[in-house]
C-alpha cells in the first residue's frame, strides 16, 4: 500500500520527536515534511534537534536529513505531504493552523488553540468518533474544501477519561473529583532545566484545571447544528500538579454515579470495555483500550505508562469512597496516548473515514 506523506508542525518539540519516533515505521503515513520556529528553519532535522533528541531509540533515518521548515512555508508543505499534525506551541497553532486548513492541509492538533473552537471535533476515537461529521460542517462554515482541523484533547485528561466514559455510558457518572500527579514532560522542552522539580511537587499547571474540568464536556457532547453542543455534566472538579517523573500523567478520581454499580460491575465495564473504531483496525489502536489492574499498589508510573504500547490507561485501586461512591487510580503515557499517538490514532481514524487521504 502506497504511505500517505504527512507533515510534522513543531516536529523539533517534545511532542514533534515524539511523532517522528512513532512515525518511523507506521504501516498507513510517512513523514514527508517537517517545520518549525525561524530558530529551527534551513537546518537538517538531526542538527534542529540535537542536545534535545532524548528518545531512546536514534533519530529515524527517513527524517535524519530532512530540511526543517519555517512553519510559514505553508506552499512547500502543499507540495510535499497530504496533511500535517500540529504539535506547535499554543501561540503558532493559533497563528498558522487555520492557514494550513484554509490552504487546503488537514491538520490534526495537539495544541489547544482550537480546542473550544465550535465546529472543531476534539477527538478520543474510543469515545466520540462521530464527532467527524462537524468537519463537513467545519469546512462549508469557512468555504475550505479539503482542509479542516481536528484536535486532541489535553494530555491530563487521557488517564482518567476512558475509564471514566467507560463507566458514564452504563451508570451515569454525576461527579467526580480528580487530582493529577503530572510528568515533567507535560510541560515541554522549555520546563526542562527551568522549573523547580527535584525534590519537589507544584501544585499549579496554569490553565490545567480548567482544560480538566471543561474538555470531558465537549468530548460527551454531541453534533447539533453548526456546532458541538457541550454535555451538562458531569460536573468535575480537578487539582492538577506536576511532579518529579519524566513521563506518564497519573489521577487519583473520586467519583458518583447517578445508579451506583457494585464493583464487580463497574471492572466489568473497565475489563469489557471495547472501543467503536475496532472494527476499523486502526493501527495505532490499543486492543484493550483500558487495562484493570487487581495488585493494591498499581498502576505505577514506570512499570505501566508503556501498557499498550504507551496507549492504554491503565487503573487499578478500585474501592469504596467514603465521601462520593467509589475511588479509583488511572495512568496513561502523556507523550504517546497524550500526545502524538494519540494524534497519530485520531489520523487513522480520519482516513478509515475518508476524510484524508
Ligand atoms: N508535552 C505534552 O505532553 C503535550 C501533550 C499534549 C499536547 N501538547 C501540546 O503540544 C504542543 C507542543 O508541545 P511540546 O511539549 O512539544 O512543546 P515544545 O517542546 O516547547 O515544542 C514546541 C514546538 O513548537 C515550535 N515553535 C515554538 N514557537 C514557535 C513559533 N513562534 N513559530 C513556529 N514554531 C514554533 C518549536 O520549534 P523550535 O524548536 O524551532 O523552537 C517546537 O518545535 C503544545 O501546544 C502543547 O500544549 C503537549
Amino acid at each position: 500500500m502506497r504511505k500517505i506523506k504527512v507533515g510534522v508542525l513543531g516536529a523539533t518539540g517534545m511532542v514533534g520527536r515524539t511523532y517522528i519516533h512513532l512515525l518511523e515505521s507506521h504501516p498507513w503515513f510517512e513523514v514527508g515534511y517537517l517545520a518549525a520556529s525561524e530558530r529551527s528553519a534551513g537546518k537538517k532535522y538531526h542538527e534542529a534537534v540535537e542536545g534535545r533528541w532524548h528518545l531512546k531509540q536514534p533519530i529515524p533515518e527517513n527524517a535524519r536529513d530532512l530540511v526543517v521548515h519555517n512553519v510559514d512555508d505553508i506552499g512547500s508543505a502543499g507540495k510535499a505531504c497530504s496533511f500535517v499534525f500540529s504539535a506547535l506551541e499554543s501561540e503558532a497553532a493559533m497563528q498558522f493552523e487555520e492557514k494550513y486548513a484554509g490552504a487546503g492541509i488537514p491538520v490534526v492538533s495537539n495544541a489547544s488553540a482550537h480546542r473550544f473552537t465550535k465546529d472543531v471535533p476534539m477527538l478520543i476515537p474510543e469515545i466520540n468518533p462521530e464527532h467527524i461529521e462537524i468537519i463537513r460542517i467545519q469546512q462549508k462554515n469557512r468555504n475550505w474544501n479539503k482542509g479542516f482541523i481536528a484536535v486532541k484533547p489535553n494530555c491530563s485528561l487521557q488517564c482518567y477519561m476512558t475509564p471514566l466514559f467507560a463507566l458514564h455510558k452504563k451508570f451515569k457518572v454525576k461527579k467526580a473529583v480528580i487530582a493529577t500527579m503530572q510528568a515533567i514532560s507535560g510541560g515541554g522542552h522549555s520546563s526542562f532545566g527551568t522549573i523547580d522539580i527535584e525534590d519537589n511537587i507544584i501544585p499549579f499547571i496554569k490553565g490545567e484545571e480548567e482544560k480538566s474540568e471543561r474538555e470531558p464536556l465537549k468530548i460527551l457532547g454531541s453534533v447539533s447544528g453548526k456546532e458541538i453542543v457541550h454535555a451538562t455534566g458531569p460536573v468535575i472538579s480537578a487539582h492538577c500538579n506536576r511532579v518529579p517523573v519524566m513521563d506518564g500523567h497519573m489521577a487519583c478520581v473520586s467519583v458518583q454515579f447517578e445508579k451506583k454499580p457494585d464493583k464487580e460491575q463497574v471492572i466489568e465495564a473497565w475489563r469489557n470495555f471495547r472501543a467503536a473504531p475496532q472494527e476499523l483496525k486502526l493501527p495505532m489502536a490499543p486492543e484493550k483500550p483500558i487495562i484493570y489492574k487487581v495488585e493494591p499498589d498499581r498502576p505505577q508510573t514506570r512499570y505501566d505508562r508503556d501498557n499498550g504500547k504507551g496507549m492504554a490507561v491503565t487503573v487499578g485501586r478500585l474501592r469504596e469512597c467514603n465521601v462520593l461512591d467509589y475511588r479509583f487510580v488511572g495512568l496513561s503515557h502523556n507523550m504517546i496516548r497524550g500526545a502524538a499517538g494519540g494524534g497519530i490514532l485520531n489520523a487513522e481514524l480520519l482516513k478509515a473515514k475518508r476524510l484524508i487521504s
